[in-house]
């Protein structure tokens, strides 16, 4: 039996429209007015409410092995969490250290997810090591639908790449037509820093800012780009975090590099006092790159109505506050990252598009569309059109709320936006036609969640440079 949502005003990256949406299994199958259904087909009413097409998170991570510890969350958790907030299919990173198997580590990264997912999902695959083995892999881990990778320039000798990996990676990833991610910080000077710092007596989470100054993520971000334009390769900077590095990004674009940026919600509304709060309260605002001075929000902000900024992301990372404490007298050791994935549609909408500084539909390109088209989703994803999968939010602008740790189902104990107001939220979720979310709750089927299988993309065309195959 079909499912018809009537009564909404339908909210794309394009445009808006009084439509109803006619959706038979998974799969949305008309769009207009007044559309001729078959008796008895189910209704959802949507008035008073915008209907978006499902929001896509191009940045998580649930299964976390890192800095001595685990992310708290389980793909069960994550994807409600993810679900009541919007989001209906997330790209997690799959992120083995330098000295584990990339392909055991993905295998084990698909295991966790499968039949645990609520939401649809798909990886991008990290390379923290590059030998003959790892390419082998690679090739492997492409031909399994996984077609983008990830590259951590940060985080010396555990996720870290050599400038040698990342040539060797970028080449890979230009031959095979896939997108290579990158967190862009510069490994070495953020170790030498930390240990001037540190010598220095310089030992809470307030110094962790200033261990990885902007001019780092800069350096990063600017090696990053000349290594895709001398490679040929695709990128796409994640969690891009201040003026300088939007700077050197742009520049790149600018000169014909095919480079992607993404920033994340917490770039855009905390700054760097939260993380020279005292103790745990700092300790909770650490991530890489760190929050800035706040002189750069205005700068985030314009770049992504301007669509400079691509993405909006989270860098979903769920570690609490036990977890947190591991760096006491140590900002070193306290685990980067902060908790986002439910409250990114939210506080997008409320900051961004009620309080004026982001268009509706580039609210809609940035947190759905867009990362569709550049990981490899659209039209599946990202879009309200017939044949697109049936992934969609029906939002309730008049909904008031706050943001806080004791309602939220994130597997985490606080929340880094403890307290913010939210002007909207979800009122039903659907993913590929079937209802997951009302109001808050999660009504739905929990291990709905499939893998996305992607194709590579960016293939090198003959005499031309590489293609976005689905873009504009
Ligand atoms: O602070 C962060 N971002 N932690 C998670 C790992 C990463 O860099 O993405
Ligand atoms: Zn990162
Ligand atoms: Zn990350």
């Amino acid at each position: 039996m079909g499912l018809l949502i009537k009564g909404g005003e339908v909210v794309t990256a394009e445009g808006r429209s009084r439509s109803e949406i006619y959706i038979e299994d998974e799969t949305i199958t008309a769009v207009g007015r007044e559309l001729c259904v078959a008796p008895g087909t189910e209704e959802i009413d949507a008035a008073g409410k915008l209907v978006f097409p499902g929001f896509i998170d191009p940045h998580v991570h649930i299964h976390l092995p890192f800095m001595a510890t685990f992310a708290k969350d389980t793909h069960a958790t994550a994807s409600k969490a993810a679900l009541i907030g919007g989001t209906t299919t997330f790209i997690e990173m799959c992120c083995p250290s330098r000295n584990e198997d990339a392909l055991e580590e993905y295998q084990l990264w698909k295991q966790k997810a499968e039949g645990a997912s609520a939401c649809d999902y798909a990886f991008h695959m990290a390379v923290s090591r590059y030998d003959a083995r790892t390419e082998a892999q690679l090739r492997e881990i492409v031909r399994d639908g996984t077609a983008s990778f990830k590259i951590f320039l940060a985080y010396k000798n555990f996720f870290g790449v050599t400038d040698e990996e990342l040539f060797r990676t970028l080449k890979l990833a230009a031959e095979l037509g896939v997108i290579t991610t990158a967190h862009c910080e510069n490994a070495e000077l953020v170790a030498q820093l930390q240990q001037l710092l540190l010598a220095e007596g310089k030992s809470g989470p307030e110094w962790h800012e200033p261990s990885r100054p902007e001019a780092v993520e800069t350096e990063g971000t600017s090696r990053f780009a000349t290594f895709l334009e001398q490679t040929g390769a695709v990128g796409y900077v994640v969690h891009l975090s201040c003026a300088p590095a939007l700077r050197a990004a742009v520049s790149a674009k600018l000169r014909g590099v095919r480079l992607f940026v993404e920033s994340v919600v917490p770039h855009f509304l905390l700054d760097k006092s939260y993380a020279e709060r005292e103790g745990v309260e700092g300790m909770k605002h650490v991530m890489s790159p760190p929050l800035r001075d706040k002189r750069n929000h205005s700068d985030l902000w314009d770049a992504l109505q301007a669509g400079l900024i691509d993405t909006v992301g989270t860098d979903h990372c769920p570690f609490d506050v036990e977890q947190k404490l591991l760096g006491e007298g140590d900002f070193t050791q306290i685990p980067n990252g902060i908790p986002g994935i439910e409250d990114r549609v939210n506080l997008m909408y409320t900051f961004g598009v009620k309080h004026g500084a982001l268009d509706i539909h580039r609210f809609v390109d940035a947190l759905s569309t867009r990362p569709a088209k550049i990981f490899g989703l659209f039209p599946r994803k990202g879009t309200i059109a017939p044949g697109s999968d049936a992934d969609l939010v029906i939002y309730d602008p008049e909904y008031r709320g706050t943001i806080s740790a004791a309602t939220q189902h994130s597997a985490n104990d606080y929340n880094g936006f403890e307290g913010f107001p939210i002007e909207g939220r979800p009122s039903v979720v659907l993913v590929r036609g079937k209802v997951q979310v009302r109001d808050g709750v999660f009504v739905g089927e929990p291990g709905r969640g499939r893998m996305l299988r992607r194709e590579p993309q960016y293939r090198v065309r003959k005499g031309a440079q590489e293609e976005l195959a689905h873009a504009g």
